[in-house]
């Protein structure tokens, strides 16, 4: 079964009619579990009433939580202060070690969590004060030891909600094909106007650098899907079927991928079954990487965002940065999809990072910390998060 290309033998199947139960095709078509933990859906204001959250700072931290974040690990752990303020810690048991070792990722979805979690809380009726490394000087040797930030809610009975706010529930990282034409340059600075980056520049590429750009983040896919540690990571965080992806709540999917349906049936059954073998199987692997030409391939827009130095704090920052970029997305009907492999520092990835940087024209000491390509779907999926409590450290999970 592995020899056939994933197209051939998904036309071939479909082409002969194959014949489901109706098990089978409840399952391919069915949904799995909302987004955020509790009975609203993916509503996270509504599941903190629901989930009788009364307390503002567990409100707050339950829409942070559904911010973007590398594989989805969810890389928070949660130091509850008072009813009004706790300490955010990267979840130190939560690396993705093999694909960014520099932990560089891990950051930036610590500040997607603090963006997420500030835009949201306006609605809730509070302006958040952030400080950034209350401990003092941090360093590797302190992840997870000391807080990245200290959130602090502060009541503004006149604060209006952030623009943004209504589009958290709706934001979803989007891998499928996609529609629509290329975005051009007004299009492009009516999103950013919504954006608003505050700590990091977005650039839009050219029409004439897609090609250039689409070889190399494809090459750079194929050295993360053919070297063998920075695939394994992607296996052990797969959830392989809806009942894992329900029972775990977190990491990546073949839905989470953008395939559905029948597509989903036969991708599932015929070329995934859970173990290294057929993991790293060749079959597998070209499958994979032909499902990512194409999605490649239909993009309509690649944009990269650009710190000018490249410290821990550049990484929180244009984490933030990359949560306001996604959710203004989603306001403006488009959906983007971080193409992050080439951006990442593990030896094998060297030369095309170099050549991406050259094409991007960095500037000496100037990294980008997120490339996106962007466009328009209509595929929808929600990658749960963990139930808050799992993320609060004990001191303070009794009051929640
Ligand atoms: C720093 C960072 C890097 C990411 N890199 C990739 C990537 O290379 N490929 C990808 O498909 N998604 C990438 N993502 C998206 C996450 O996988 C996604 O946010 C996560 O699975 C949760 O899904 P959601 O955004 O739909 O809530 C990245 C997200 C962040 C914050």
């Amino acid at each position: 079964m592995e020899s056939f290309s994933r197209k051939s033998f998904l036309k071939r199947a479909i082409g002969v009619g194959a014949v489901l139960t109706v098990s089978e095709f409840l399952e391919a078509c069915s949904t799995v579990t909302d987004r955020n933990f509790g009975p609203k859906g993916n509503d996270p204001y509504a599941n903190s009433e629901s989930m009788k959250y009364d307390r503002p700072i567990f409100k707050a931290l339950n829409v942070g939580i559904t911010a973007p974040n590398p594989h989805n690990v969810q890389p928070w752990k949660f130091e509850i202060l008072d009813d009004h303020s706790a300490n955010l810690y990267v979840d130190e048991n939560r690396l993705l070690l093999d694909t960014d070792p520099p932990t560089r990722q891990v950051h930036i979805g610590q500040g997607t969590f603090l963006e997420t979690l500030a835009i949201g809380s306006t609605r809730l009726g509070y302006k958040a004060e952030i400080e950034m490394f209350p401990k003092g000087k941090y360093e590797t040797k302190d992840i997870g030891k000391k807080p990245v930030a200290k959130i602090r809610l502060l009541p503004d009975a006149g604060i209006s909600a952030d623009p943004l706010a209504e589009f958290i529930p709706l934001r979803a990282t989007v891998r499928g094909e996609y529609h629509g034409s290329v975005l051009n340059e007004t299009e492009f600075s009516t999103l950013l106007k919504d954006a608003k980056p505050n700590f990091s520049r977005a650039v839009m590429m050219g029409i004439s650098d897609f090609p250039k750009v689409k070889k190399a983040v494809y090459s750079a896919m194929e050295v993360e899907t053919n070297t063998y540690q920075t695939y394994e990571e992607s296996r052990i965080w797969f959830r392989y079927n809806d009942e894992e992806i329900n029972r775990e709540r977190d990491g990546l999917s073949l839905r989470g991928s953008g395939v559905s349906g029948l597509k989903y049936f036969f991708v599932r059954n015929f070329f995934l079954s859970p173990g290294k073998e057929s993991w790293h199987s060749e079959g597998n692997r070209s499958a994979g990487l032909g499902m990512f030409a194409d999605q490649v391939e239909s993009s309509k827009g690649f944009v990269y965002l650009v710190t000018k130095q490249n410290r821990f704090l550049d990484w929180v920052l244009a984490g933030r940065d990359y949560a306001r970029l996604q959710l203004a997305a989603t306001k403006n009907g488009y959906v983007v999809h971080p193409l992050s492999q080439i951006l990442q520092e593990y030896h094998q990835m060297d030369s095309l990072r170099k050549e991406f940087e050259t094409i991007a024209g960095l500037k000496p000491g100037e990294k980008v910390q997120m490339l996106v390509r962007i466009g328009k779907s209509d595929y929808k999926f929600f990658s749960p998060r963990r139930e808050l409590e799992k993320m609060i450290l004990p001191a303070g999970k009794k009051t929640i």
